[in-house]
This record gives structure tokens, sequence and C-alpha cells, in this order.
């Protein structure tokens, strides 16, 4: 199956009422063993806590508190070993990329019984770790005799107002639930997830890891404010563009990533853009889980890559790391004008095609439009733009130069071949 195919078989609920749907779940499919990863402070935050708490305590729900320091191979393989001894019909997540990207793993290990150990063996080798349990979808111990209701049962929603969530299908789906409590990563629709090895970022990719379900209430966002919500705003912006230019577009990514362009770059036209209506953040959460859907499609590229230097050794905030090179790169590609230069998979007259209608989505018709576009974003977002603003200074260029090339995948993914000295020139540029 590729990414594509678990894209459509995912199930997106938006919704102001995520209590109400959540219930309509476990009571349809009389879950018994449900459990939660959720974040801290957001979870916390959420404006009808009370009713959730309410829901939780019914449902008898065992739930897991992820901190982010927890995304490691201990924490996972203990996480793991306890699992061997439970019954889970169900598993939902609650929180930010970390807690989504913990219930991935965990729910993806437990379901197919191997090791977080096992898995990393299995990926060094670069093959595909067993099958065993995923079509029993019992998690816990495979002899398991109390199984419950799920293991019998096919499982699929396909829309949330039919009286009965139960639809038909081939394919028997891990009732995996995701809800996102912000923009940005788009997790609870990718098949990717993070995880640290001694020290080290490890990243999974595996279409089994993509929640089933995902519930987009932006009463959950309500928590994001001031500069956290334009750091993680630009994140999904930035990666909309990436996805749009980046050299593994498909029409199917395109699609998505103008869906998302578009709900942003509407909500941009506000003059007062740090504070949202509920309505205004649904558009943005339903525009940050396109942004997700596309880039699981065609991954990130410079500005992302460009991104990791400054956020591990200037302490960037993620989302305002990649925008500071994005009117660089954008303007570079509005530029460009050596056909030679771009990436041997792309066709020129087409490519010149996708820019003219990423410029009509961002209303954009000089290289210098883009240019005032960002600085006016900038202002409404209170960004500073300047590497300067964080401690970075010219001297510091050239070590970003080598570890961007270092992400070599991420700088293949731009459009055009850039040279070393053409990243220096667009860091120098933003200074
Ligand atoms: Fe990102």
């Amino acid at each position: 199956m590729n990414s594509s195919d678990q894209i459509n078989r995912q199930s997106i609920i938006p919704t102001f009422d995520s209590v109400g749907v959540l219930r309509k779940l476990i009571d349809t499919h009389k879950w018994a063993h449900i459990k939660l990863f959720h974040g801290s402070s957001s979870f916390s935050k959420y404006p009808f806590h009370a009713d959730l708490e309410k829901l939780l305590r019914e449902a008898k729900v065992e739930s897991y508190t992820v901190k982010p320091s927890d995304l490691n191979v201990e924490t996972i393989s203990k996480i793991v070993r306890q699992a061997k001894t439970k019954h889970w019909d169900a598993v939902v997540a609650i929180g930010g990329g970390s807690v989504i990207d913990m219930a991935k793993i965990i729910s993806f290990l437990v379901r197919r019984d191997v090791s977080i150990e096992a898995y990393l063996k299995c990926s060094a080798r670069n093959v595909d770790i067993p099958k065993q349990t995923i079509l029993g979808a019992s998690v816990g111990r495979s002899n398991d005799k109390a199984s419950g209701a799920f293991r019998s049962k096919r499982f699929a929603v396909e829309n949330v107002s039919k009286s009965t969530l139960s639809v038909s299908s081939e394919e028997i789906i891990w009732p995996f639930i995701a809800i996102p409590t912000t923009f940005g990563t788009g997790s609870e629709s990718t098949q990717f997830a993070t995880f640290y090895r001694n020290q080290q970022k490890q990243s999974m990719d595996h279409p089994s890891l993509m929640p089933s379900i995902a519930i987009l209430d932006s009463h959950w966002t309500t928590h994001l404010k001031g500069i956290t919500f334009s750091s993680v705003l630009m994140d999904a912006f930035v990666q909309a563009i990436e996805s749009y230019w980046s050299a593994n577009a498909t029409d199917e990514s395109l699609y998505f990533a103008t869906q998302a362009i578009l709900a942003f770059a509407f909500f941009f036209e506000n003059e007062d853009c740090l504070n949202p209506s509920i309505q205004q953040r649904m558009a943005l959460l339903l525009g940050s889980n396109a942004s997700g859907r596309a880039i699981q499609l065609t991954k990130t590229t410079a500005c992302h890559a460009l991104s990791y230097p400054m956020t591990a050794h200037f302490g960037v905030p993620h989302g305002i790391a990649v925008f500071l090179t994005m009117p660089g790169l954008f303007h570079f590609i509005l530029k460009a004008n050596d056909p030679k230069k771009l990436r041997s998979n792309i066709d020129s007259d087409q490519f010149s095609q996708r820019v003219s209608a990423l410029k009509t989505l961002l209303g954009f018709k000089t290289p210098e439009d883009a240019q005032t576009y960002f600085v006016n974003l900038a202002n409404k977002l209170k960004i500073n733009r300047s590497l300067r603003s964080y401690g970075i200074d010219e001297k510091h260029l050239s070590l970003f130069v080598q570890d961007a090339f270092a992400v070599s995948s991420r700088m293949g993914n731009y459009p055009y071949q850039l040279e070393q000295e053409d990243v220096y020139k667009i860091l120098k540029d933003a200074l």
C-alpha cells in the first residue's frame, strides 16, 4: 500500500464537538478498553475539559500523559512491554506532534507485537516488520482469549452523521483516533513519526502509522497564542508552499497543497491575524491538515533543511525558523531562468505553469510582490524576520550551509539545484 492509498483510508471528521464524536464512537463500537495518550498543557486548557473528563471516567479510559522527553527507545520499550498484559479496543491520541507520534509508534509496535529494538533491526536491514497481528487486530498477547469485540468486527468510519458508524469495508482498519491540539505538524494525517535513540533523532515512515480517524476540533487550538500561534501556523504554511514547489509534487499533493495555501492566504488577508475566531481556527486547522497530507506525499525542501541548525543551535522556534528563508528561496524560484538547473524529473514548461499558479494563489505578480507579502505577513504575525535578532551572525552561515547540505534529501526536493554559494547568499540576505 502506498502513502496515497493510506491517506484515502483515513476518515477526517471536522467538528466543534469532539467529545460528542468520541462518545458516539465509543458507544457505537462498544469499546470497553481504550488507551489514551495526551499532552499536559493543551489537554488541560481544552474549554470543555469537564465534559471530556466525564466521558473518560465513564468509559474507563486508561490515560498516559506524554512528555516530549518520552519519545525515546527506553520509554517506548517500557510502554510496549506493559501493553503485553493489556487489551485495547482503540487508541486515542489528543495532543501535538509528540503525543500523536508516541501513539503512532506504540500502536504500531503493539499491534504487530514487536519491540522497538526489533523494529530498529528490521529497519537497519531495510525489511518490513512482521504483520502477524495486523489482521487479528488484537492488541496485547495474540493468544488473548478475552479479545473483545474488535477482533471479530470490521471497522470503518465514513461519515459521522450516519447513525451507525460501521460501514462495510474489505479492510479491517485499526481504531486509532488522533485529535490534534495544534496547527503545523499535520501529524494526525501522516505516516511519519520521530523518536530519539541515544539522543539521535530517528524517523519512522510506514503506512501503518497513519491514524484511521482524525477528529479536527478547533477548540483544542485555543491555547495557541502570540508567537507560539505564529510559529505553528508558519510551519504549516511554509510546508504547504514547499510541497507545492517540491520536485516530488503530484496531482494529488498539489490538490492538498492548494487547499492549504488558499485557507492560509485567505486568513492572512485579515488585519488582525493574532486573535482568530473559533471558525477561523477551524479553517486553519483544515488548512493545516491539508498541508500535512500534501507533505506526506512530497516531503519538505530547503526551508526545512536550513531550519534545523537554527533551532538546534540558536533556539529559533521551528515554524519561525522555516519561515526565515522562505522569502529568499521563493525569490530564487521566481528569478530562476536556467531550466538546466531544474531537477531532472521536472518538466520546465509544466513547472513554469506551476509557479504561475502558485503566484496566483498568493496574489503575486512580480518577485518584488513576494518580498512585500512576506514582510507584511511577518508584521501581522509579529515575527522578527532577521537572523540577527535570533543571535545568528555572518560567521555562523557556513555551518548552516554545511548542515543543510548534509540533509541532502530535503535539499534535493527543492525544484532547482542549489549551489552552496546560492544558499549562503539567501542566508546572508536574511541577516
Ligand atoms: Fe515543519
